[in-house]
C-alpha cells in the first residue's frame, strides 16, 4: 500500500483541531466573512467552500442564506461540520472529496479557499489543476477568494523554531525549514499535552503574490486582485495575509 500523504492522515487533523478550529477561530471567521462578502459585493447565491474543514465559513454563510456546498477530504472534519450545522438547523451540502477531483460545472457564484488550503501537492501542476477545476465550477462572472500565508510574509517573520502555550495548557512547538529554492516549507509540529508527546510533519508550497497571480491567470481567471487582508488593502511586504480575488469572465455576446 502506498504511504499516506500528510494531509490524508486523519490523526493530524484530529490532533491540531483544538489549535486550528478553536471557538475563537470560529468567531473570527464569522467576522472575516463580512469583509469577504464586501470584497466581492455579494449577499446571496451559491457558494463552494473548498477545503471547508469543520465549516468555519460554511456555517455563517448558510446562516446568511447562501446555498452552501462544503468540500473537504477529511471525514473527521466534515463530521464535525455536519454536527454543527445540524445543531443550528442549517442545510449545508457536505461533500467528501479531494480538491484535485471536485468539479461541478458552472454551479457556483462564489468559491472560497481559505486559511492556506492550497499548495499541498508535490507535483506543482496539481495546484494549477485545482485552480482550473475551481474555474470550471464557477458560473461565468463568478468570483474566487483565496487566502494564504504569502511568501513575502514568511520571508519577513521566518523563525526556525516557535513555541506557544495553547488555551488548554498544551505546548505547541513548531519547527520550520524552507527548501526547494525557497519555494516550499517543511513543518514539524510537536504537541505536548501532559505526558503525551505527538509529532506531525507536513510541507507545502509557499506562493508569493505574483506567483499565485500567474497561476490564477494560467487557469483562465481575469481581474486578479491581490489584497493584504480581508479588508481589501493593497498587498505588500507588510501584509498579514495574501488574499486573491479573481473572476471567471462573464460570457460576452459577439
Ligand atoms: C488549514 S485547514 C483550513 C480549513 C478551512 N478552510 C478553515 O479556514 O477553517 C485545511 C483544510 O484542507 C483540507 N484538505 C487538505 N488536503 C485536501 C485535499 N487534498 N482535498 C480536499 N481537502 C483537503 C483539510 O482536511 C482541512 O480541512
Amino acid at each position: 500500500m502506498s504511504q499516506l500523504e500528510w494531509f490524508e492522515d486523519e490523526s493530524f487533523w484530529t490532533a491540531i483541531y483544538p489549535y486550528l478550529f478553536s471557538e475563537a477561530r470560529f468567531e473570527a471567521a464569522g467576522e472575516h466573512l463580512e469583509n469577504i462578502l464586501d470584497l466581492v459585493g455579494m449577499d446571496s447565491g451559491s457558494v463552494l467552500d473548498l477545503c471547508c474543514g469543520p465549516g468555519r465559513f460554511a456555517i455563517p454563510l448558510s446562516q446568511r442564506g447562501f446555498r452552501v456546498t462544503a468540500v473537504d477530504r477529511s471525514p473527521f472534519l466534515l463530521g464535525d461540520g455536519r454536527q454543527r450545522a445540524a445543531q443550528r438547523n442549517l442545510d449545508v451540502e457536505w461533500v467528501e472529496s479531494d480538491m484535485r477531483e471536485f468539479e461541478r460545472p458552472e454551479a457556483f457564484d462564489l468559491v472560497l479557499n481559505l486559511n492556506t488550503s492550497f499548495g499541498y501537492f508535490d507535483a506543482r501542476d496539481e495546484d494549477v489543476g485545482v485552480l482550473r477545476r475551481i474555474f470550471a465550477s464557477l458560473k461565468p462572472g463568478g468570483r474566487l477568494v483565496m487566502d494564504l500565508m504569502g511568501k513575502e510574509k514568511l520571508a519577513r517573520i521566518f523563525q526556525p523554531t516557535v513555541s506557544e502555550k495553547l488555551e488548554d495548557g498544551t505546548l505547541l512547538i513548531q519547527r520550520h525549514e524552507i527548501f526547494d529554492e525557497w519555494s516550499r516549507i517543511r513543518n514539524e509540529w510537536i504537541i505536548i499535552k501532559g505526558a503525551e508527546v505527538r509529532t506531525f510533519k507536513f510541507h507545502h508550497t509557499v506562493y508569493s503574490g505574483q506567483e499565485l497571480k500567474d497561476r490564477l491567470l494560467a487557469a483562465g481567471f481575469r481581474d486578479v486582485n491581490l489584497c493584504g487582508s480581508f479588508e481589501g488593502e493593497e498587498y505588500g511586504r507588510e501584509s498579514d495575509r495574501l488574499v486573491a480575488v479573481a473572476a471567471r469572465p462573464a460570457l460576452t455576446v459577439a
